[in-house]
């Protein structure tokens, strides 16, 4: 580690130890939603190709310099994470399951052939990187730090390969509700324009899955609605995944999600967890083929670490148009509950899924 880093490290500890428990100025708390906000640190890590991790650091936040030749600007070579930091009523920060989301970031290495930080390595990065952003974990209920990791090759390469050298770069902004105020969504049903393939890289979190879902997106929205979903690229008649985030629906006491068996479908942290959930509720759960045609009959919400829960209120392909259950007798109203009571440390962890930062 060079010597100035050494330094900024050094600074970071005496500053958050005097500055422990304050919140950054200039923000309304209130009023949290998706947006960007730089905060004070980001934390570095890098690895030559065929090597493996070592030692990271925190820098000031602040933009990043990048040789024109970097894999990750030519070839799209990278891969994202996002997790949550929220505060409780007792003042503990507890991040939600990141041991899952180290996993997802390896997996999702090893297909884009990247080195990948170990799981100690990445966990001990956020939470380094939520300590030293402390101030900008926002009050309890009102949001939490999201915690953006990115792995990436920033080594140069022309021939189409493998970048030379990776970094892992974690940076944090506040957040609040992705959806306004967790609004029913209206999803119009995309029947050009895939997401995924079978055998691509839609079942990683690459960076190369969400700018493609742009377009899509962008003529839903000019039509009045608020986000779109995707089917299978093979028939075109399954259901898949929404631009950011998991789907499920409910028939009965049956709980359904599409399934991930053909690399089509992200993991997500969300959906695993919310599989649980209604598991112990006492729904069944499956994960399956679904058709469109099952969709058109239930109640349908999502799930996903930015999203959290939920629900959608209609959905709508070619003309046809379908209304669902909304509001507090929804199930996904009780998952949300749930969930966000246990992120929020509303409700007690038995599950294990909380890891204490400070
Ligand atoms: C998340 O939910 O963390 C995601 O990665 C979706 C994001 C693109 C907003």
């Amino acid at each position: 580690m060079p010597a100035s880093d050494l330094q900024v490290s050094s600074e970071i500890s005496t500053k958050h130890s005097a500055d422990g428990g304050k919140y950054a100025d200039g923000v309304n708390w209130d009023d949290l939603s998706f947006k960007v906000t730089p905060t004070d640190y980001i934390y570095t890590m890098k690895c030559n190709d065929g090597d493996e991790f070592s030692q990271g650091y925190l820098i000031p936040h602040g933009n990043i310099e990048l040789c024109p030749f970097a894999g990750i600007l030519n070839y799209g070579q990278g891969l994202f994470e996002g997790l949550k930091a929220t505060r409780t009523e007792d003042g503990r920060i507890m991040l939600f399951r990141p041991k899952e989301n180290a996993l997802r970031m390896k997996m999702g290495a090893e297909r884009l052939c990247m080195p990948s930080p170990s799981i100690e390595q990445f966990i001990d990065a956020v939470k380094q990187t939520v300590i030293a952003n402390k101030r900008w974990v926002p009050p309890p209920g009102k949001g939490a730090l999201y915690i953006r990791p990115l792995l990436m090759g920033t080594g140069s390469v022309l021939g189409v390969g493998p970048a030379p050298e990776y970094t892992l770069l974690i940076y944090a902004c506040p957040v609040g509700i992705f959806h306004k105020g967790r609004a029913a969504l209206n999803l119009y049903v995309e029947d050009k324009l895939r997401r995924a393939t079978t055998g691509g890289a839609g079942g990683v979190k690459s960076i190369t899955n969400y700018a493609p879902v742009y377009k899509a997106q962008k003529e839903a929205r000019a039509k009045g609605f608020s986000d779109v979903l995707f089917l299978d690229s093979v028939t075109g008649k399954n259901i898949e995944e929404i631009s950011t985030a998991n789907i499920f629906i409910l028939k009965g006491n049956v709980v359904s999600t599409p399934a991930l068996i053909n690399g089509t479908v992200l993991p997500g942290v969300t959906r695993k967890s919310i599989m649980e959930i209604a598991l112990d509720f006492g729904y069944q759960v499956e994960e399956r083929v679904i058709p469109l045609e099952d969709l058109l009959q239930a109640e349908a919400f999502c799930t996903g670490t930015a999203v959290t829960v939920n629900p959608i209120g209609a959905v709508s392909y070619l003309t046809k148009r379908v209304e669902f259950r909304t509001g507090k007798e929804a199930l996904s109203q009780k998952l949300y509950e749930t969930l966000s009571g246990i992120q929020t440390g509303r409700l007690e962890d038995k599950k294990g899924w909380t890891l204490e930062v400070n």
